[in-house]
């Protein structure tokens, strides 16, 4: 494949005038929350759509315009629900599919779009396309998984969760032979270079658009479009996969986009974007966000400085995803030895805050030690630097973490509402995660209630960057509403 060249990289402060001048991606501030730990309506201790549905004012109010919902699919629940064991339809636990659809009605009468996750890199043991695989080789299946004979060379290497993942090739005693999976021994990795698996995944996207998404964040990526299989020693990305996945969602609806989650070197960005922007509409910036923390523990914000120069350029239509935290660990594997252990020293210092050899597991406020200046630092990086924001829930009130639960479960804990018995959070006895309720970071002393009606909170304060939505007058549907800073925003 051809490289991109230099014809795309354009030059700071020389910017086209843009052909397109309404990217509603490039000014959104975008809102990351899972269904079942939001809001539960129905007082069964699971968060619901219906619960969702009653705090989109409060969404709102934060000056939000896009939310990524995690995985709400039917699933078995042993990876957070990135285990999907029915692409086509919403978990019960979160209501229906008529729930869905009014949620996103809901959400467009706010101005507010909604993206979800599309996890296409593997499904859960549970879905009946792997039981069928494993049950019968004749089955049409059998190839959309991958399979082999005998156990290969490359299972025991690139584990993506190491120190809790043994292997990459498990054996199924069902299907007499060895199956490959990139993740958890329980998400069974789809053969994506299969044409079928890859008409699948348009029907997916396709579906939810039609209820009314505006895009999808697309899970894993590199490894989607990676070669697979028992004979694979180094695998190749197929990126004229992104481009298809580009082109069936701008023909259905035009102003739909991909955000990708892939971890990848500075140097690859471009294949990703594709050097006429016809691939990725936006990526996370991994690489801002591991230099961001380590000038943050060093004072030393020359390798940020280097991260924002090396992602600087990409095609016009392209943006990046900015954020502090997210759902999974904050991974440091890209920063040197060095500088990792700087950030571990400083942030994350006691074993149990860290996590695959290469990471840390809190929330950001705990991490910076709850000290409100730095968390106001952090942000207002977040909101400055090029790209589209990335919130995560509960990081706009301050929330901590609970390091007694497992792995990333620990900074997964539901949203503190209130004072009200579980944060407000469920009327149930046992809610599906234990809110947190003790210590400076228990729902008594952060949660939104207060924080809305206390006018120098975190959430709401003059520093508050969450009220400053910025939308820019070129934004369509901007509604040049809130803007409390006048901080210019880099599109
Ligand atoms: C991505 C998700 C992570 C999940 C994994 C497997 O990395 O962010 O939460 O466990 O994919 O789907
Ligand atoms: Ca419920």
């Amino acid at each position: 494949m051809k490289r991109a060249t230099a014809a795309v990289a354009r030059p700071a402060g020389k910017r086209p005038t843009p052909a397109i001048n309404d990217l509603w991606y490039k000014n959104a501030v975008i809102y990351c929350l899972s269904v079942g730990t939001f809001m539960d309506a129905n007082g069964d201790g699971i968060g619901d759509f219906a619960g969702l549905m009653r705090r989109l004012d409060y969404l709102h109010g934060l000056g939000i315009t896009a939310i990524w919902l995690m995985p709400f699919q039917s699933s078995p629940g042993r990876d957070d629900g990135y285990d999907i064991s029915d692409y086509y339809g919403v978990n019960p636990a979160h209501g229906t599919l008529g729930d869905f659809v009014e949620f996103t009605h809901a959400a467009k009468q706010r101005g507010i779009r909604v993206i979800i996750d599309l996890v296409v890199n593997h499904t859960s043991d549970q879905h009946h396309w792997f039981q069928e695989a494993r049950r019968d080789p004749k089955s049409r299946y059998r190839d959309w998984y991958v399979w082999s004979d005998k156990k290969p060379a490359s299972a025991n290497t690139g584990m993506v969760f190491p120190g809790v993942q043994k292997s990459t090739w498990s054996y199924d005693k069902e299907a007499r032979a060895w199956y490959f999976h990139r993740f958890y021994d329980f998400q069974p990795d789809l053969n994506t270079s299969n044409p079928n698996v890859q008409a699948e995944i348009l029907k997916i996207m396709g579906f939810w658009i039609q209820l009314g998404v505006s895009g999808f964040r697309m899970d894993a990526v590199p490894f989607v479009i990676a070669t697979k299989g028992p004979r694979v020693r180094k695998p190749v990305e197929q990126y004229e996969m992104l481009r298809s996945l580009r082109a069936f969602l701008q023909w259905r609806v035009g102003d739909s986009i991909i955000l990708a989650e892939a971890n990848v070197l500075p140097e690859t960005d471009m294949e990703y974007f594709g050097k006429d922007g016809d691939r990725m509409h936006m990526m996370f910036n991994f690489q801002v966000n591991q230099n961001l923390f380590y000038a943050l523990a060093s004072s030393d914000s020359r390798p940020l400085a280097r991260a924002l120069k090396a992602t600087m350029d990409r095609p016009e239509t392209a943006q990046w995803g900015l954020f502090l935290r997210n759902h999974d660990e904050l991974d440091l594997g890209r920063l040197s030895e060095e500088q990792r252990r700087e950030v571990f020293k400083c942030f994350g210092p006691e074993q149990s805050m860290q996590l695959y050899e290469r990471g840390i597991r809190r929330r950001l406020a705990p991490m910076l030690s709850g000290d409100r200046r730095l968390i106001e630092l952090a942000y207002s990086l977040m909101f400055t630097l090029p790209g589209t924001p990335v919130l995560r829930y509960g990081d706009e009130i301050g929330m901590g973490d609970d390091l007694d639960l497992p792995e990333r479960n620990c900074a997964r804990t539901p949203m503190q509402w209130s004072t009200e018995p579980h944060g407000g959070f469920t009327k149930a006895d046992k809610p599906v995660v234990p809110v947190i309720s003790e210590g400076p970071y228990g729902y008594p002393h952060v949660n939104a209630a207060e924080q809305r009606r206390e006018p120098n909170s975190l959430s709401t304060g003059p520093s508050a960057s969450f009220a400053c939505a910025r939308r820019s007058p070129r934004s369509a549907g901007a509604t040049s509403r809130c803007c409390r800073c006048a901080i210019p925003r880099s599109s």
